[in-house]
C-alpha cells in the first residue's frame, strides 16, 4: 500500500490544530516542595486564599501564601506519600465543613469527618470555615444568662448568652472540668454545645466524651477534636470548623455554647505552620497576625438581632498560662478580645479551693444583665466581700486581737469560700444556688462550723426538695426571690429540725 506523504502531513497538521491541552496551569499545578504538613506548588495561578486543593493522593490542602511564583499550602491529611512533582488540583471552593443537626451527638475531626466509628454523617448542608463575623447592626446586647451550674461563676462572674468569657490558668487547675460541667448543666436549657478539643491527648478526649455520654449531655453536644498527634494544620483549623458548625444553629435562631480547649495550643500550631511557610516571626516567634487568628474567631460569637432570629453563640476560649503569668503575649491578646476572664489560680487549687477561681482577677464585663433578679439580689456584693476577705485574711495573720466587726467579716469570708467550693460533675441549678447564697448572705451559716458547711448545704437542698419545692419553683419561674419571710421561715425551720444550730 502506497503511503501518501501529503495525506500524512495533513493529518498531522490537523492533529496539531485540534490539540486540546487537558492541562491547565491555572487549574492544576505541580508540587515543588513538601515539608511537615505544608507544601509549595507552582502553577495554580488563579487559586484563592483559603481555597481547598486536592493532591494526587486524595489528601486535601488549603491555599495559604499566594506568592508571585508559587503558593504555600497547608496539608489537611496524610502527607507521607505526597512527592515533589505530584500534581495538585483546584476545587474552586473555599474550605467548608458539614453542618446541621446530623452532627449532634457525634465526634468529628476538623474537616467534619466522623471519628467515633458510628458511621457516616448524613447532611447536605455545609458552611465555610472562614466567615465574616456579624456586623454591628446585626447584633444586640447580651441579656439572657448562660447558667454554668458553678456557684462561683454564676454568682461572681456571670456569663450571658452571646458573651465571650476567657478561662485562663496554669495546667491542671480544673479548666476542662469547668467547661465539661457547664455543658452538663445545659441539659434541658434549649442549648446546643460544641466542645473543640485542640492538641489534647486522645485518651483525654475519650474520657471527656464518655463523661458527656454518661450524663446524657452528648444528646445536644458536638465534639470536634484535633488531637496532639495530628498535623498542626488540623489543630489550627479546629476552632474555625467548630464555630462554622455553631453559626448554622445561631443563624437559625438557636443558642450555642462553644468551648475552645485550648487556644494556646492552636496558637502554637499556627506558629509552627507559619514558620514552615516562611512567614516572618515576631514576638515569641509567633507570626505578626496571631492577634487576628483569635480575634476573627471570637468575633464570630454573638447575640444576633431579632431580625436574624435572635440566636447566640457563647464562647468559652481557654488559655493555658505558665506559672500564672497572664501578661504573656497570647494571654493578653485574648484577654483584650473577650468580655472578661475567669482566672484559675494554681495556689487556690492546691489549697483545696476548687473550682480555683480567683475572684480578684476574674471579671465579667457583661455582668449583671446576665443574671436573674434573684441571683443579683443574693450575690450583689459577694465578689467585693470575697476580695476584701482575702486582703483582711493576709493582714490579720500578724495580729491576734481583732475587733468584733473584723472577726465577723473573717467568719463570713471563710464560710463564703466554703460555699463556693463545688465538686466535679455536680452542676447546681440556679434556684438552688440562690437558696444557699441567700442562707449565706443572711447569716444562717455564721454559726455553722466551717467544716460542716458542705454537709449543711447538701442537707438544705434535700430539705427544700422534699418540703419546699414550691419555693424553688417560684425562683425558677419568676426568676425573682420568693417572699423573703417565707424563705427565712423555711431556712429557720430546716435549721431547727437539723442538728445545725
Ligand atoms: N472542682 C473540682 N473539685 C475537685 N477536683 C477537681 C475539680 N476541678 C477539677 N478537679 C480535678 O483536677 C484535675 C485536673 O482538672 P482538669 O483536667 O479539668 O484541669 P485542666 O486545667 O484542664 O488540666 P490540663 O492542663 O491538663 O488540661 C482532674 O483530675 C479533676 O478531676
Ligand atoms: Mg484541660
Amino acid at each position: 500500500m502506497a503511503i501518501n506523504a501529503q495525506e500524512i502531513s495533513a493529518l498531522i497538521k490537523q492533529q496539531i490544530e485540534n490539540f486540546q491541552p487537558n492541562f491547565d496551569v491555572t487549574e492544576t499545578g505541580v508540587v515543588t516542595y513538601i515539608g511537615d504538613g505544608i507544601a509549595r506548588a507552582h502553577g495554580l495561578d488563579n487559586a484563592m486564599s483559603g481555597e481547598l486543593l486536592i493532591f494526587e493522593n486524595g489528601s486535601y490542602g488549603m491555599a495559604q501564601n499566594l506568592e508571585a511564583n508559587d503558593i504555600g499550602i497547608i496539608i489537611l491529611g496524610d502527607f507521607t506519600d505526597i512527592r515533589e512533582g505530584d500534581s495538585i488540583r483546584r476545587t474552586g471552593k473555599i474550605m467548608e465543613v458539614p453542618v446541621g443537626d446530623a452532627l449532634i451527638g457525634r465526634v468529628v475531626d476538623p474537616l467534619g469527618r466522623p471519628v467515633d466509628g458510628l458511621g457516616a454523617i448524613e447532611t447536605d448542608k455545609s458552611r465555610p470555615v472562614e466567615a465574616p463575623a456579624p456586623g454591628v447592626m446585626e447584633r444586640q446586647s447580651v441579656t439572657e444568662p448562660m447558667q454554668t451550674g458553678w456557684k462561683a461563676i454564676d454568682a461572681l462572674v456571670p456569663i450571658g448568652r452571646g458573651q465571650r468569657e476567657l478561662v485562663i490558668g496554669d495546667r491542671q487547675t480544673g479548666k476542662t472540668t469547668i467547661a465539661i460541667d457547664a455543658i452538663l448543666n445545659q441539659k434541658g436549657q434549649d442549648m446546643i454545645c460544641i466542645y473543640v478539643a485542640i492538641g489534647q491527648k486522645e485518651s483525654t478526649v475519650r474520657t471527656q466524651v464518655e463523661t458527656l455520654r454518661q450524663y446524657g449531655a452528648l444528646d445536644y453536644t458536638i465534639v470536634v477534636t484535633a488531637s496532639a498527634s495530628q498535623p498542626s494544620p488540623l489543630l489550627y483549623l479546629a476552632p474555625y470548623a467548630g464555630v462554622a458548625m455553631a453559626e448554622e444553629f445561631m443563624y437559625n435562631g438557636k443558642h450555642v455554647l462553644i468551648v475552645y480547649d485550648d487556644l494556646s495550643k492552636q496558637a502554637v500550631a499556627y506558629r509552627e505552620l507559619s514558620l514552615l511557610l516562611r512567614r516572618p516571626p515576631g514576638r515569641e516567634a509567633f507570626p505578626g497576625d496571631v492577634f487576628y487568628l483569635h480575634s476573627r474567631l471570637l468575633e464570630r460569637s454573638a447575640k444576633v438581632s431579632d431580625e436574624l432570629g435572635g440566636g447566640s453563640i457563647t464562647a468559652l476560649p481557654f488559655i493555658e498560662t505558665q506559672a500564672g503569668d497572664i501578661s504573656a503575649y497570647i494571654a493578653t491578646n485574648v484577654i483584650s478580645i473577650t468580655d472578661g476572664q475567669i482566672f484559675l489560680s494554681d495556689s487556690l487549687f492546691n489549697a483545696g479551693v476548687r473550682p480555683a477561681i480567683d475572684a480578684g482577677s476574674s471579671v465579667s464585663r457583661v455582668g449583671g444583665s446576665a443574671q436573674i433578679k434573684a441571683m443579683k439580689k443574693v450575690a450583689g456584693t459577694l465578689r467585693i466581700d470575697l476580695a476584701s476577705y482575702r486582703e483582711l485574711e493576709a493582714f490579720t495573720k500578724f495580729g491576734s486581737d481583732l475587733d468584733a466587726a473584723t472577726q465577723a467579716k473573717l467568719n463570713r469570708g471563710r464560710r463564703t469560700v466554703e460555699v463556693l467550693k463545688q465538686p466535679v460533675h455536680k452542676p447546681l441549678p440556679v434556684e438552688k444556688q440562690v437558696v444557699i447564697l441567700y442562707a449565706l448572705t443572711h447569716g444562717y451559716l455564721d454559726s455553722v462550723p466551717v467544716d460542716d458547711i458542705v454537709r449543711f448545704e447538701d442537707e438544705l437542698h434535700d430539705y427544700f426538695d422534699a418540703h419546699h419545692e414550691e419555693l424553688l419553683e417560684t425562683i425558677r419561674v419568676t426568676k425573682d426571690l420568693p417572699d423573703e419571710e417565707v424563705l427565712d421561715a423555711a431556712i429557720a425551720e430546716f435549721k431547727n429540725q437539723s442538728n445545725f444550730k
